[in-house]
């Protein structure tokens, strides 16, 4: 069975939209509130929980983790950059695993894979500081063998396959059929490797028919559809509720 991890991050991200610079929570009025999503996805079957805590916090809080990781049923998977701050931070709030992403203030989401094979002694270095506090690593990577090969060179048990490229091929036939066969062998590759490989990134409702076809991947982590999906099955109730309450 192939694993699904839930990213909350987006669920933050719209709570940052309108109450980024409260303190209090107005009695619970601050919401959405991205712990409470994670437990609710826990309830539903999800297998582990991500969040990112980016290095310029726009979503996810350290506060919403710790809130999380008091009640959390499942396990938590922080991504973080392999900056010094962002990596103490992790190691502190003591996750069961990490992922490693690159980041750029400008992206408006993870846009790339971390190359590792151009990092890789900053790279071994934060794999080892995680392994040796007993927190295994994914490396968030494009799925491109030198990636792959750097990414075993350093010991990182995980990796993380960038589905973004495949994502956005999706609907077209021929890039589709190309991209997947790229997934297909960095995962044939990473296997080979002795590396687990999970992936994600940009996988949808529609495009999870390909994504699953993909034999050997672990985990899926998957966040943006799944808010876009809870919003729009839950809308309409949502009108009628106050719809009904203006009513009464
Ligand atoms: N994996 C990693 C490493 C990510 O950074 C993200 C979010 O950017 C995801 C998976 C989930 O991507 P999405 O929100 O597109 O499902």
């Amino acid at each position: 069975m192939i694993l699904l991890g839930v990213n909350v991050d987006h669920v933050a991200t719209l709570r940052q939209a309108r109450y980024r610079d409260e303190t209090n929570t107005h009695g619970g009025f601050v919401e959405p509130d991205p712990a409470a999503m994670a437990w609710l996805a826990e309830d539903a079957g999800a297998d582990g929980i991500t969040m990112h805590v980016r290095e310029d916090r726009r979503h996810v809080q350290v506060e919403d983790v710790q809130r999380y990781l008091e009640r959390k049923k499942t396990r938590l998977n922080l991504e973080v950059s392999l900056s010094p701050e962002m990596v103490d931070l992790a190691l502190s709030l003591k996750p069961e695993s990490v992922c490693l992403v690159p980041e750029n203030r400008k992206e408006v989401t993870t846009e790339g894979g971390l190359d590792v094979a151009g990092n890789l002694e900053r790279s071994r270095e934060v794999v080892r500081a995680f392994l040796d506090a007993g927190i295994p690593t994914s490396l968030f990577i494009d799925p491109d063998t030198s990636q792959l090969e750097a990414s075993a060179q350093i010991e990182s048990p995980w990796v993380e396959l960038h589905t973004g490229s495949f994502a956005r091929a999706w609907f077209e036939p021929e890039r589709r059929k190309k991209e997947l066969a790229t997934l297909r062998q960095g995962m044939d590759v990473g296997v080979s490797l002795g590396l687990r490989v999970n992936a994600g990134h940009g996988i949808n409702y529609e495009n999870v028919e390909g994504a699953k076809t993909l034999d050997g991947v672990y985990e899926y982590n998957i966040g943006h559809s799944i808010v876009c999906r809870a919003l729009s099955n839950g809308f309409a109730d949502a009108v009628q509720t106050m719809r009904r309450m203006l009513n009464e």
